[in-house]
Order: structure tokens, then C-alpha cells, then sequence
């Protein structure tokens, strides 16, 4: 629970204004904090309504609170358990608030992800968002964990790291012993002003290879295309198809028939795409997890699969496409995608 280099520890030495004396300063000063404030596990029905306005306080000016999206993300997953997140309340009001998620679907969970970790602004730079931090690593240990990544939770995120929005808040990871390695990138497009002219999709086609929305007799192979292909997108696909339907779906196929390549599409009246609606407009939609056989990869399929997902999306009325979690912005921005928003990726690796 104590940071290894003792970086946090020197930390609260100095705001309890005494010497430092190794880990005493530390439990001093959580014993300090803990008298007036108190951590307890979220409980959905009786506190969603404070962490949403702990999330208007805290991130509102650049992250309007996607409402419809906050419980689903929080809570939506089959595998959200009690206890995931936790909630720090000062005189029964909420000052704080941290969320995890972790893959249980193992049989001992190995990965989690932390989703969202905030204090009312009043009350930062005063340890309570490394308190948080540091029940939630405890909760996080105890159910078996490995690796924890900032942000990217198995089932559902809110961002793919830290904003870079988030003035000074990759600092505080740092200073609490994350390593923060590399950059994600949010794109949009104006699926409006697109065309393919024959650059994608019709040279996709000469060579063969069609693109369809998926039947009923496809679902059984596309769902083991992604097993066997894309293992971590898998369970993204179930659940797609589970609360959606196969409408959301695009396939790539080979002259005989198989599949060979997929996307997923959603949109505010067609799967779930609302969770920046307040930024991006109600009409907003999204597409992710284009993937394509490796033996057929640098054949322009994928680059067919795109441009079919933005024209798609079109016809079901979306202004602005939203493209997450991009590390390769080059290549979206021959479709006419602009770079959106930014994040730190970060990981912890607890032993
Ligand atoms: C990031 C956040 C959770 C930190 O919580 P906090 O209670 O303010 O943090 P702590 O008091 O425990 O800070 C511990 C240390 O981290 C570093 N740190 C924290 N906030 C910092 C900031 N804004 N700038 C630079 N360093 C910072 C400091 O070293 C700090 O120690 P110090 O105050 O003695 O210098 C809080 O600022 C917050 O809610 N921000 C808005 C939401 C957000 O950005 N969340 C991150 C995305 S999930």
C-alpha cells in the first residue's frame, strides 16, 4: 500500500509539518484524514446522483457528463461487482470518488483498469485522491490483480488513459508510482463531408472481397473469427450483439464466403454511441475494433471497412463519427478524420 520509493511518504511528511520518519508519516496522516472522512463502497441507486455532480464539479468544464452513459460505464458490465468502486464522504457529503473494473471472467482476474478517480476541487491537493487511490489498489490486490491500467477498463471505459485535459492529474499518477509509457488519441469526422470516389471500397471489391452486414447464419463465425483474431475484442462483440443486435456489425468477406475482416458501428438511436453526445451532438456515432485477417493485412480491407463504417453511419443520419482510442492517427486521416482529444496511457503493476 506504501509507496515503494517513499516519494508519497516524504509527501505527507511535510504537510503534517513533521520530520520524516518512514511509514509513520504516512499512517499519521491517513489517520489524520480518515477521522473526518470515510470510505465506503458505492452504492448505485442511493449515490449516483452525488458522483454525478462530483463529475460536473471535477471534469464538467471539458467533459460534459454523459448521464445516459456514467451508470452503464460504471455499472452496465455483467461483471460489475459491489465494491468495484468506492466513494469518500466528508460529514455525509461526497468529496470523492474512485472506479475500478476488473475481468473476472478468468478464473483468477489478473487485469483491471481504473476507470475514473475524482475529488470535489475544493478538497484536492489535500491526499485524498492518493486515499482513494490507494483503497482502491487494496480492493484491486485482494481480488487477485496484476496489472492495473489508468483508464482502459476490460468491459467499458470512460477515456483510454488520462486526459490531457486533466490539468496535473498524470502527475499525481506519477507521484503514486505509475508508470505513465506512451499517448492514445480520440479522432472525429464529419461523416457528412466523406466520399469514397472509388478509392476504397470499389478496389476492395476488384479483388474480390465484399462487405455486408452480418445474417443470423454469420454470427457463429464471426464471433469465433474474433476469438481466434482479436481475442480481446471478443467479449465486446458478445455484448454488442447481446444488447444490439447484428445490425451494429460489419463483415468482410473473401470470395468464398468467410470472414475476414469486422467493425463495429453504433449510434445514438443504433447501439450505444451517446457517451460525448453533449461534446459531439446527439446525432453523433462511433465505429471501432476494425480488424482484419493478418495473411490478408496491407491489402486496403481495412481501409475498405472504414470508409464503409463512415458512409454507413451516414445513411443512419450521424454528424460527427467518433474515433477512439487511435494510436495510429496517420491512417485515419486519410479518411478525413481530425485528431479530437489526447491521453497519457498508464499502467501499475502490483505485486
Ligand atoms: C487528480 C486528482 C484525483 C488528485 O486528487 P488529490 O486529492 O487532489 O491528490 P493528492 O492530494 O492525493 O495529491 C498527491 C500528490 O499528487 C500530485 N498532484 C496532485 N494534483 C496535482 C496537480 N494538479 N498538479 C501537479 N501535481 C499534482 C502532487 O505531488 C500531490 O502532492 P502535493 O499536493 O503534496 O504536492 C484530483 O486533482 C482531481 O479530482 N482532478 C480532476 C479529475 C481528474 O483529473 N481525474 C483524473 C482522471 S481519472
Amino acid at each position: 500500500m506504501i509507496p515503494d520509493n517513499n516519494t508519497a511518504g516524504r509527501r505527507y511528511a511535510n504537510k503534517l509539518g513533521t520530520p520524516w520518519d518512514g511509514e509513520n508519516n504516512e499512517v499519521a496522516l491517513k489517520t489524520e484524514l480518515s477521522k473526518s472522512i470515510n470510505i465506503r463502497p458505492f452504492r448505485l441507486r442511493e449515490d449516483l446522483p452525488s458522483v454525478q455532480k462530483l463529475w460536473d464539479d471535477t471534469l464538467g468544464a471539458h467533459w460534459t457528463n454523459p448521464y445516459d452513459d456514467i451508470r452503464e460505464c460504471l455499472t452496465g458490465s455483467q461483471q460489475y461487482r459491489a465494491g468495484d468502486h468506492l466513494l469518500a464522504l466528508e460529514h455525509g457529503k461526497t468529496i470523492g470518488f474512485v472506479a475500478t473494473q476488473t475481468d473476472t471472467s478468468q478464473s483468477s482476474a489478473s487485469e483491471a483498469g481504473l476507470l475514473l478517480l475524482m475529488v470535489s476541487p475544493e478538497r484536492q491537493r489535500q491526499g485524498i485522491g492518493s486515499l482513494l487511490l490507494d483503497a482502491a489498489i487494496v480492493h484491486l490486490r485482494d481480488a487477485g490483480v496484476n496489472e492495473v491500467r489508468l483508464g482502459q477498463g476490460p468491459h467499458s471505459y470512460f477515456w483510454a488513459g488520462v486526459p490531457d485535459t486533466c490539468r496535473g492529474a498524470a502527475r499525481f499518477f506519477e507521484i503514486n508510482g505509475w508508470r505513465l509509457n506512451g499517448s492514445y488519441t480520440d479522432m472525429v469526422c464529419d461523416v457528412r463531408t466523406i466520399s469514397d470516389n472509388g478509392r476504397f471500397i470499389d478496389k476492395m471489391n476488384e479483388q474480390g472481397f465484399v462487405l455486408k452486414k452480418p445474417t443470423e447464419n454469420d454470427l457463429a463465425d464471426l464471433l469465433a473469427f474474433e476469438q481466434l483474431h482479436f481475442p480481446d475484442w471478443h467479449e465486446y462483440f458478445c455484448e454488442t450483439l447481446r444488447k444490439h443486435g447484428s445490425e451494429c456489425l460489419l463483415v468482410a468477406k473473401s470470395p468464398s464466403g468467410e470472414i475476414i475482416g469486422t467493425a463495429v458501428l453504433t449510434s445514438a438511436s443504433r447501439g450505444s454511441a451517446r457517451a460525448w453526445c453533449g461534446l459531439l451532438g446527439d446525432d453523433m456515432g462511433a465505429f471501432g475494433c476494425v480488424g482484419v485477417r493478418s495473411d490478408l493485412r496491407g491489402r486496403g480491407i481495412g481501409a475498405a471497412i472504414t470508409m464503409k463504417a463512415l458512409l454507413t453511419l451516414r445513411t443512419w443520419g450521424v454528424k460527427n463519427c467518433y474515433i477512439h482510442w487511435v494510436w495510429s492517427t496517420d491512417w485515419y486521416r486519410k479518411f478525413g478524420c481530425t485528431a479530437w482529444r489526447s491521453f497519457r496511457r498508464g499502467v501499475m503493476t502490483l505485486k
